[in-house]
């Protein structure tokens, strides 16, 4: 586990140099889709090196968590050139979040239940800090409910787990850990289908 915040802590240049362009667009609808009432709390699991603030409303508030101390770093330097005094960022672990229940408008979780080891405990977390009625939007790339996982792909992605990313999960074990969310909607985005931007609401 230790070792992809390892990575992550040290290609926060290459990261943002790879993922960035591919992504802004599907930011742009992630952002709309969280439909953030005006002074409402956002939090963002995995915040990383904060691509996702510049496509924020300005003035937004609520946290941001990650535990690489690399992005983060890149991201307080984004923030500083956003201005951005209400919208804390916060080491911690997305699993076990330090933060009381129902407390956030809005969660964003942008890839990060493929890279974290316990993906659909990420979820769990993310439900149990969303005010009831709230959505939940998840920007991820997802092996295909349809599609078999051979042995080698099995192999593949705990390999790339350990590395970066779990290229062989699929949306439903990630819902199964907080199975009471609504999906609203799912689509596929970005160059090639390359991202699921999926949007949920946590029943009133
Ligand atoms: C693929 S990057 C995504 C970063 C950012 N969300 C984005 O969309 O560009 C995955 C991020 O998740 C973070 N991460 C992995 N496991 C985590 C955990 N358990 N809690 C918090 N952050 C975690 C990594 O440090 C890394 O910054």
């Amino acid at each position: 586990m230790a070792s992809n915040i390892n990575v992550y802590d040290r290609t926060g240049f290459l990261y943002d140099a790879v993922i960035g362009p591919i992504s802004r667009e599907a930011r742009d609808r992630a952002v709309v889709n969280l439909n953030l009432p005006p002074e409402g709390r956002l939090l963002i699991a995995g915040v990383g090196s904060g691509l996702d603030l510049p496509h924020l409303p300005s003035g937004v508030r609520g946290v941001g968590v990650d535990l690489s101390d690399g992005m983060l770093r890149r991201a307080r330097k984004r923030r500083a050139g956003l201005g951005m005094p209400c919208f804390e960022l916060r080491k911690m672990d997305a699993r076990s979040l330090d933060l009381p229940d129902e407390s956030f408008d809005a969660v964003y979780l942008p890839l990060i239940v493929t890279v974290a080891p316990d993906g659909p405990g990420v979820l769990t977390e993310a439900a149990r800090v969303t005010k009831p009625g709230a959505r939940l939007v998840i920007l991820d790339r997802f092996w295909p409910e349809d599609r078999p996982r051979p042995a080698a792909v099995r192999r593949a992605g705990a390999l790339l787990g350990s590395l970066a990313t779990h290229i062989d999960r699929r949306f439903s074990e990630i819902h199964a850990g907080a199975p009471n969310l609504r999906v609203l909607d799912d689509e596929t985005l970005a160059p090639g289908g390359f991202l699921q931007l999926i949007t949920l609401e946590k029943p009133s």
